[in-house]
């Protein structure tokens, strides 16, 4: 579905939950995956793995590297589903800066209901992170606007399909990608793949 839609590189980021398993486990579950995956797979799009890593306490003192996409530093991190604490936010600022990974905050636009959330967001661009925005939040007109509003603030975005199947929650980038050129111009669009390719550029 994704090849049908134009995709020519798809990052596959299973959800990781520390409370569930450790990395290594994690890790090779997902090889075993991929390269079930591999053997089935058509020529097109090309794929990387990584994960979508729920933040946990001891992240900072973890090796998260297995976790980043491809052979990379990038690191998809699902913050909590909660008013962000100060030391979340410090945990977050110490894994880019001091850790020195590249941070990409999975659909930002989930959290913004939280109170204090919008601030921490705010305070958090002040780092080289990302912010990704699911295709989804453009199709419906409840959370249009708080994608709207992640877009006007100049934040540097990235728009991903978060699927998880082919029914309910399917890939639905070019959707997305549609509404986005015309809403806000093909201008848009462009800076968003060139955020999303500068996550990638050490992988080719
Ligand atoms: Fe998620």
């Amino acid at each position: 579905m994704a090849n049908e839609q134009g995709v020519e590189i798809q990052v596959l980021t299973p959800h990781y939950y520390p409370w569930k398993e450790d990395i290594s486990s994690f890790f090779s579950r997902r090889e075993r995956s991929f390269s079930a995956l591999s053997q089935k797979k058509p020529a097109t799009p090309e794929l990387l793995c990584g994960a979508e890593v729920a933040y946990f306490r001891h992240m900072r003192d973890t090796d998260l590297s297995k976790l980043c996409i491809g052979n990379g530093r990038t690191l998809l991190i699902e913050m909590p589903f909660e008013s962000w604490t100060n030391s979340i936010v410090d945990d977050i600022s110490f894994l880019s800066l001091d850790m020195e990974y590249r941070v990409v905050l999975a659909h930002v636009e989930r959290f913004m209901h939280y109170s204090g959330n919008r601030q921490k967001l705010q305070d958090l661009s002040a780092l080289p992170i990302v912010y990704q925005i699911n295709a989804e939040a453009f199709l419906h007109f409840r959370s249009r606007r708080i994608a709207a509003e992640l877009i006007k603030s100049g934040y540097p975005i990235i728009l991903g399909s978060d699927a998880h199947n082919c029914t309910s929650r399917k890939p639905n980038i070019a959707e997305g990608r549609s509404f986005i050129e015309k809403r806000f111009g093909a201008g848009c669009l462009d800076k968003m793949d060139f955020t999303a390719s500068s996550l990638l550029e050490e992988q080719f």
